[in-house]
């Protein structure tokens, strides 16, 4: 990325600017917003449709908002307050949530009974209802629909009782399109594959290949076997190293090492172990501020870098500590440092107005990773609640008091692992998010505001963005000018409040 002529400047005078110091210049453009394209990576291999990455914080991240996020085009990291099982199971019906080729069907026995398999369905919290039934030896005996457990008035009764065992069946390596056409022929909504033993080799499901061939998942974020894909958190050291030997077998598409303080000997120790155990499981690791710290990251082998250090809306770590770094200085920083490194790099934090996210990617990053303004959404792990006769659904940090005496990974991503409670110094509170309404909606928004930046600036897609932008350094009275001044906001804009 080329020098920006006033962040240079900044930088070699040692002022740290926030994103509310500059706007961007607009510049000459033949290019329609609706014709931006907004393809990016969050890490070496994992790519984004949307530059929009969802935080790691147990108020925001769970599989509910990561599906949706991912049909949207981003990506969720699922955060690590939760137990390795449950971590590894958000990620499961993330990934179950959708296929092309289902490589490891769940199978049930037909000795099982149906009530066996749907307490286990229950359970895992799996969202489909087709199960191929096999024997002792894995071979395909027969398949449990839907339609079969609805018909069913005995759940005491035996699987093989109830399941539908004249079947259509493909090969193993059948194509997508080939298996697409013969279940549309035969009216079958799942297609079991066997080996030539007939063993069960994997399975398509109609309604998935659907939307796959008929366009409609075009902007989802897909693995290469149509899944959509998904992130989780992870903290350091040994209790790290099993966690992502769990998610890896849940088929995570990306860890992130996430802690408060990337440029520490314990983090560095644990990218080294799981790169060296996971050669081609992609790792982002933060969070950094500092230009030398991200090479650090990224000579030991990081394939991402997240940034950010105190920006985000419920951090208290500048305050508290006094130490951390205003995002635009840091991102950009981070960005000339890592020139020609290839490494992606995550603005993670401070992300106030859509109009921050085009700052940030001017500045240098790939992508954003944003907690409060999805806080609000509908998809979140928290309920509504009512204050001051509106809706809101709570959203804390997580170095907050509450979240640190409830998760362990907390006290440790705020380096207080060995502390009793009542020691705890708190880097960050605990408060309401606006109530927002669907994912979707807030997304169209920030999406939106973005591409009329890009609009504005006449570049096509987000490396343009990276390297063809200019700055102006901004005063109070410049910013104070940009909101809405000198009037009463008689409606509020969906993408606006008042500050
Ligand atoms: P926003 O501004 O989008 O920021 O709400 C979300 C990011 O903030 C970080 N985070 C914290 N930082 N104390 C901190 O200093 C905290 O308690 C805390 N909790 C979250 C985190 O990087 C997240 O993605």
């Amino acid at each position: 990325m080329r020098e920006k002529l006033v962040l240079e400047r900044a930088r070699e005078e040692g002022w740290a600017l926030a994103f509310n110091d500059v706007r961007l210049r607009p510049a000459h453009s033949e290019i329609m917003p609706d014709e931006v394209n907004l393809e990016t990576m969050f890490s070496r291999n994992v790519g984004l449709k949307i530059p929009i990455v969802s935080a790691a914080m147990d108020t925001v991240t769970e599989s509910r908002l990561a599906i949706q996020l991912a049909k949207l085009g981003g990506l969720g990291v699922i955060h690590r307050g939760l137990t390795i099982e449950k971590q590894a199971s958000e990620v499961a019906k993330v990934k179950h949530s959708l296929h092309g080729l289902i490589e490891n069907p769940i199978c049930a026995k037909a000795d099982d009974t149906v009530l066996s398999l749907l307490n286990s369905r229950n359970e895992k919290g799996y969202s489909f209802h087709s199960f191929p039934v096999i024997d002792d030896d894995g071979k395909l005996v027969g398949i449990v629909t839907q339609t079969d457990v609805l018909f069913c008035r005995d759940y005491n009764q035996k699987l093989g009782e109830i399941m539908t065992s004249n079947l259509f069946t493909a090969s193993k390596g059948i194509t997508m399109d080939d298996a697409y056409e013969v279940m549309m022929k035969n009216r079958v909504k799942v297609l079991p594959l066997v080996d030539e033993n007939g063993k069960i080799s994997g399975m398509y499901a109609a309604v998935d290949l659907r939307r796959i061939m008929d366009g409609s998942a075009v902007n989802y974020n897909l693995d290469d076997k149509g899944q959509l894909r998904v992130g989780a958190a992870v903290g350091v050291g040994n209790e790290a190293l099993k966690r992502v030997k769990r998610l890896y077998e849940k088929g995570i598409d990306v860890i992130v090492i996430d802690t408060a303080h990337g440029d520490s000997k314990g983090v560095i120790d644990t990218l080294k172990r799981i790169k060296n155990r996971y050669p081609k499981l992609d790792v982002v690791v933060g969070n950094v501020s500092i230009g030398d710290s991200a090479k650090r990251l990224a000579d030991e082998g990081a394939d991402g870098i997240k940034i950010g250090q105190g920006p985000g809306s419920i951090c208290t770590t500048r305050i508290i500590a006094g130490v951390g770094r205003p995002q635009l200085a840091a991102v950009y920083d981070c960005a000339r440092v890592l020139e020609g490194y290839n490494i992606p790099l995550c603005a993670d934090g401070g992300i106030t107005y859509s109009g921050d996210i085009t700052i940030a990617i001017a500045a240098g990053a790939d992508s954003v990773m944003i907690g409060s303004l999805l806080a609000g959404t509908d998809e979140t792990p928290v309920e509504i609640v009512l204050a001051q006769g509106r809706q809101w659904k709570s959203y804390r940090g997580m170095g907050s008091l509450g979240a640190m005496k409830q998760h362990k990974s907390s006290r440790q991503r705020y380096l207080q692992e060995g502390r009793r409670e009542k020691d705890l110094i708190p880097e960050g509170v605990e408060g309401l998010a606006p109530y927002r309404g669907k994912l979707e909606g807030v997304i169209k928004y920030l999406v939106g505001g973005l591409k009329q930046g890009m609009g504005y600036i006449g570049v096509k897609d987000i490396s343009e963005l990276r390297e063809n932008t200019e700055f102006d350094r901004v005063t109070n009275a410049g910013i104070n000018e940009s909101h809405p001044h000198d009037v009463n906001i008689t409606e509020e804009a969906p993408n606006y409040r008042g500050r």
